[in-house]
């Protein structure tokens, strides 16, 4: 076993740089590189780049053990494993590994001259075969080594935004795809400070798989719901909040044990909304999608898990429009962030109904918790930003409430009501004010409204 084995990180993104600060955090020196000075200097000073719950402190707690470097070469001579963890967008088509063949060709070029065993740990979501076939080659060719000198390794990460650093420090499970028994080894060292998870040895390609898999379930499960919501909106009297409410007492959804009912966090996916967004839902189900093409397989679940998707913020728009009575001008959106406690808004579905109500001609204005500037980049001047929720929809005739900010639910119906214009609705994407008190003005989505119309009030939760 290798004593306390140093660690690199390249790319000090959401992953990179969470990962580093957390294994830090356990004792290990860790090095981190990334081409971006601007993220590189504002480390140094101990401010994470990206607004992330916890980051900052253990920044600043662990800035002894954490060496931030734009120089490869004195990474790779410092440390035994090397995690690559920039991006993998999907180009359109497939999943782009330019960032990772760029970063295996680099690590290779570094270690032609650099003694001693390395085992390489890809950390970015791929295709299968994607560390067997692609990095490990590129590296072996540029670095002039065999397999004797370096080893390989897949160990996907699981974290999500928001609660990335809570998810990083008490991992569900460590995946680790390994080459070697060599490379098993080193890794379990690496995770050292996680001994009471559940590790899964495997090798690089069934790791790769499971994250997609992974992924694509949790991505089904929402698409799922929101099919099912759409249906229930059209039949009279139904409320899709009851109905999955009645289908998660199952006890093989929700079993029970000593007396007590056990409730999965996956339900917590079983509920109508505007779809799933963020950098990795879409992008690895389109990957995941385009590679079932390329070997032949004619599937369709996942081709229509990306349809329902993308019809649902476009759904939900168009709800807002059914249900407001009047010349429509002035559209809000209060969140763009693409889910609460982060400032991501890649594949955001807040961001997409500004920019269905944009292309529409309308008005927008926008408020965030943590988003703002993001959507400022994105936006520029063509929309409105407002750093209060209240003042943001003193204009508007349709609020969409597109991210679960807890903060949203402090809020009164009555401080709604002062700033709201006569004859402005809300449409309540997320179901955060299923609790309170039915409001002609605030429709969710999942509901079947009709009957409320033919003057009968049933009982609301
Ligand atoms: N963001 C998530 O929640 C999450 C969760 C699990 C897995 N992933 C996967 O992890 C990977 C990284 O995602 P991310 O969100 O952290 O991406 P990101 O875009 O936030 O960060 C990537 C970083 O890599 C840097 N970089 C790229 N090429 C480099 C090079 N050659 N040398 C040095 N630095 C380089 C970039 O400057 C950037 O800072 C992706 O494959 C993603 O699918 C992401």
């Amino acid at each position: 076993m290798e004593d306390n084995v140093s660690i690199a990180v390249l790319g000090t993104g959401y992953v990179g740089l969470v990962s580093a600060v957390c294994l830090a955090d356990t004792g290990k020196n860790v090095f981190c590189i990334d081409k971006d000075d601007e993220k590189l200097n504002m480390i140094k000073k101990g401010i994470a780049p990206i607004f992330e719950p916890g980051l900052d402190v253990l920044l600043k707690k662990n800035r002894k053990r954490i060496f931030l470097t734009k120089d490869l070469r004195q990474a790779v001579e410092n440390s035994t494993v090397i995690f690559i963890a920039v991006g993998t967008p999907f180009d359109g088509e497939h999943i782009d590994l330019t960032g990772i063949k760029h970063a295996a060709q680099e690590i290779g070029q570094v270690m032609r001259t650099v003694k001693g065993y390395r085992v390489i740990a890809v950390k970015s979501t791929v295709v299968p075969g994607t560390t067997v076939n692609v990095v490990k080659p590129i590296v072996l060719e540029h670095s002039g080594k065999t397999e004797h000198d370096v080893g390989f390794c897949m160990n996907p990460e699981f974290l999500r935004e928001g609660c990335a650093v809570e998810d990083f420090s008490k991992p569900d499970r460590i995946v680790l795809g390994v080459t070697s028994k060599r490379v098993e080894e080193i890794m379990r060292e690496v995770y050292s400070g996680y001994p009471d998870t559940d590790i899964v040895i495997t090798n690089p390609s069934s790791a790769e798989m499971i994250k997609y898999t992974a992924n694509a379930y949790l991505a089904l499960t929402i698409s799922y719901a929101n099919e099912i919501a759409r249906i229930c909106e059209k039949v009279n009297e139904v409320d899709s909040e009851d109905v999955f409410h009645g289908v998660v007492l199952d006890k093989r959804i929700s079993p029970v044990i000593d007396d007590k009912r056990i409730f999965p966090q996956l339900i917590t996916y079983l509920k109508a909304g505007c779809g799933f967004g963020g950098s990795c839902f879409p992008k690895d189900v389109k990957a995941l999608a385009a590679f079932e093409k390329d070997i032949n397989i004619e599937g369709g679940l996942l081709e229509t898990l990306l349809l329902i998707n993308a019809q649902q913020v476009e759904h939900v728009f168009q709800t807002g429009v059914r249900f407001f009575n009047g010349l429509l001008k002035n559209i809000t959106i209060l969140g763009t962030a693409f889910k609460p406690d982060t400032d991501d808004i890649r594949e955001s579905p807040g961001v997409k109904l500004a920019q269905i109500a944009l292309d529409k001609g309308y008005t927008v204005s926008v408020h965030d918790y943590a988003a703002l500037e993001n959507t400022r980049k994105y936006f520029g001047e063509r929309v409105y930003y407002y750093n209060n929720p209240l003042e943001a929809i003193k204009d508007a005739d349709i609020i969409f409430v597109a991210t679960s900010w807890n903060k949203y639910l402090d809020i009164s119906d009555a401080e709604f009501e002062k700033k709201m214009k006569d004859g402005a609705i809300m449409i309540d994407c997320r179901s955060l004010y299923k609790q309170r008190v039915h409001r002609s003005w605030r429709k969710r989505i999942g509901v079947c409204y009709e009957w409320r119309q033919q003057g009968e009030f049933i009982k609301w939760k």
